[in-house]
């Protein structure tokens, strides 16, 4: 039997793409849902194109009450009972409720070297600190944000005239390789730390 994944987004999915193309042939897993926090996502609509399922639950009618939007964030992840949740720029922060109750089964990309950068606005920090090199960490959803286990990381250089925007660039492009690559090793039963070397 195949694990099943639910993936959360906020936003144009990306990363969710690449999740859900991997999840095929001889691959442990396979993807069961896709939910957002925001009804107008775009990769809603990319996910159905696909064929996975997909739903929302808009957290904006919760206002400050973040408990209440996972309460209703657990409804529909609840009804395809997922083994694993893959956060794939999910842009809402959890409560320890929330976390907890997936200890374990909750992963996380995030677009820096955590520890460094965690929150936001992480390449703008990495290019005002001179940092040599950025990249992305693939870890498990702890209580504290961005402060897992890291599972996996990959690197690249910051050049010379980067903006905020062409680092992120180069760093999805490995964001994109590096978290399909650990979702298939955490479905094997593998949490050993992957470092992807830089592409040639
Ligand atoms: C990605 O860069 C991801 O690392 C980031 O949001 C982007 C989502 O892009 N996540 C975070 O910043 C989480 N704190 P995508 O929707 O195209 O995958």
């Amino acid at each position: 039997m195949s694990l099943r994944v639910a993936i959360l987004i906020s936003g144009g999915g990306s990363n969710m793409v690449k999740l859900v193309e991997s999840m095929t042939g001889d691959h442990p897993a396979r993807p069961v849902l896709v939910l957002s926090n925001d009804p107008e996502a775009g990769g809603l609509a990319r996910a159905a194109a696909l064929g996975v399922p997909v739903a929302a639950v808009d957290h904006r009618p919760f206002g400050t009450d973040r408990a209440a939007f996972e309460a209703a964030l657990t409804a529909p992840l609840a009804a395809v009972a997922p083994d694993l949740i893959c956060l794939a720029g999910f842009m809402r922060i959890l409560t320890p409720g929330f976390t907890r109750a997936w200890a374990g089964r909750m992963l996380n990309i995030h677009p820096s070297l955590l520890p460094k950068y965690k929150g936001l606005h992480t390449h703008a920090r990495a290019l005002e600190a001179g940092d040599a090199e950025a990249g992305c960490t693939v870890h498990e959803v702890t209580a504290d944000l961005d402060d897992g286990p890291i599972l996996g990381q990959a690197r690249v250089p910051v050049l010379p005239g980067d903006t905020p925007d062409t680092l992120a660039a180069r760093v999805l492009v490995e964001e994109h390789r590096l978290y399909p690559a650990v979702l298939r090793r955490v479905a094997e039963g593998n949490r050993a730390r992957l470092d992807l070397a830089s592409p040639a």
